[in-house]
């Protein structure tokens, strides 16, 4: 097991009911403003809980924060966060709206000339104190309301990039499975599919002698496995979406990552992808991460056996017939929630991979739980997903 230092400070509120609780944790004198997407929170009650719960503080809203949310937005709600005087925001909706919360509360006290900057270069934010922050979930997927990271998008140059900062963890993060009920069977997929990948990620590199937390990770794989199937029929059920929550959190608030190697490669890969063609994040990862696996088969060999071995119950033939239908499972499993998982579904091809090559090549990037995925490899993953 490798050295960690871990501290996770979101105090999570979890239940039906959960978004009364607000008033009680954001401090009464605080200028909140409230941030969230498209309308869904206006169709689904979480909107009104929140801004009852509001009562008595000066609120500010911000409002349109898109899907893989625009750095062009976003600087238009910092504006306002500065100029309405606000000191707590609350973002209220998906990955997105948190996501874009978390770049606010940072852009609000970075000082640069250029707010781009610091998704360039994340050591700008280092002396920096973000606005406090918290959320209300609605879509569960992201893991965001319990982590340090977001990811932004800059439409005008086609880019997509991560943060982070341990500022930006939210205060405490309202989870009532309720107003998840809402959410079209895409959603819910595309959640399906970001969860089980973010624990891939943390899981499938090489035995680092960590029991409990491959166990943890493989409950989790399990439990979504288990949860697909009657969540796709029914998103109203209580205590499938309880779980279901439960999961995503758990699945990127740092607890399996203790002391194991990781390898976000399908991740960055997928940003491209989305930053190049517009696909829903999860979409992009059913796509990698079944190439992922048959690209890096060697390297990740072992890990692959134990995960079709306690996932899948693949336990019979040959190492590499039995990563084969390990590899199987795992696509059908992502087209089973209506996910198409080649690049040729998507009517992408051997430009964009072109693109997304000569990108990480430029950057410099070296991915991989070995620091070994280098741009050929990248190019040998996308041409194995067409
Ligand atoms: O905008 P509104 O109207 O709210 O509609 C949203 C949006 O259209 C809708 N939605 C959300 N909750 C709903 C609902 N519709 C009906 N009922 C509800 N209860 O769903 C659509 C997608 O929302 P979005 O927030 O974009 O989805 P998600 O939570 O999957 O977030 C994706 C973003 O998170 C980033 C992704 O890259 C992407 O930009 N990620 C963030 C991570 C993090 N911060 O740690 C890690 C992830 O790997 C991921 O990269
Ligand atoms: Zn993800």
């Amino acid at each position: 097991m490798e050295n960690f230092i871990t501290q996770n400070p979101t105090k999570l509120i979890f239940g039906k009911g959960s978004a009364a609780r607000i008033s009680r944790e954001i401090p009464s004198e605080a200028r909140v403003m409230v941030l969230y997407g498209g309308g869904s929170i206006k169709k689904n009650g979480a909107y009104d809980d929140v801004m009852r719960a509001l009562e008595g503080h000066v609120v500010t809203e911000f409002g349109g924060i898109e899907p893989n949310p625009k750095y062009e937005t976003l600087i238009q709600a910092v504006e306002l966060a500065r100029s309405s005087g606000s000191d707590f925001l609350l973002a209220v909706g998906g990955g997105s709206v948190i996501d874009g919360t978390k770049f606010v509360s940072c852009a609000m006290r970075y000082s640069g000339a250029n707010l781009w900057d610091f998704l360039l270069d994340s050591s700008l934010l280092k002396a920096i104190e973000p606005v406090p922050l918290a959320a209300v979930l609605t879509l569960p997927a992201t893991g965001s309301e319990m982590n340090n990271g977001g990811v932004i998008s800059r439409y005008s140059t086609g880019e997509k990039l991560p943060f982070h900062h341990d500022g930006v963890f939210p205060r405490f993060s309202v989870l009532d499975p309720c107003y998840c009920f809402t959410l079209p069977d895409r959603q819910v997929a595309n959640g399906l599919v970001d969860t089980f990948a973010h624990v891939l990620e943390q899981y499938l590199t090489y035995p680092s002698e960590s029991r409990v937390q491959d166990r943890f990770s493989e409950g989790i794989l399990l439990t979504l496995k288990e949860l697909a199937g009657p969540l796709m029929k029914n998103h109203a059920d209580y205590d499938l979406m309880s779980n279901f929550m439960i999961a995503a959190t758990m699945g990127l608030n740092g607890y399996i990552a203790w002391g194991v190697p990781q390898d976000w490669t399908t991740h960055m890969i997928g940003h491209e992808l989305t930053a190049l063609h517009g696909l829903d994040h999860g979409v992009t990862l059913a796509i990698v991460y079944p190439a992922l696996m048959d690209v890096l088969r060697e390297p990740k060999g072992d890990k692959l056996l134990q995960y079709g071995e306690r996932v899948w119950n693949v336990n019979a033939g040959s190492r590499e017939s039995r990563i084969d239908a390990t590899i199987s499972h795992t696509r059908n499993f992502f087209e089973s929630l209506g996910i198409r998982t080649h690049l040729s579904d998507y009517g992408i091809g051997t430009s964009t991979i072109d693109a997304i090559v000569k990108r990480f090549s430029d950057r410099g990037w070296k991915l991989g739980e070995r620091g070994d995925v280098d741009p050929a490899t990248v190019r040998r993953i996308l041409e194995a997903a067409m």
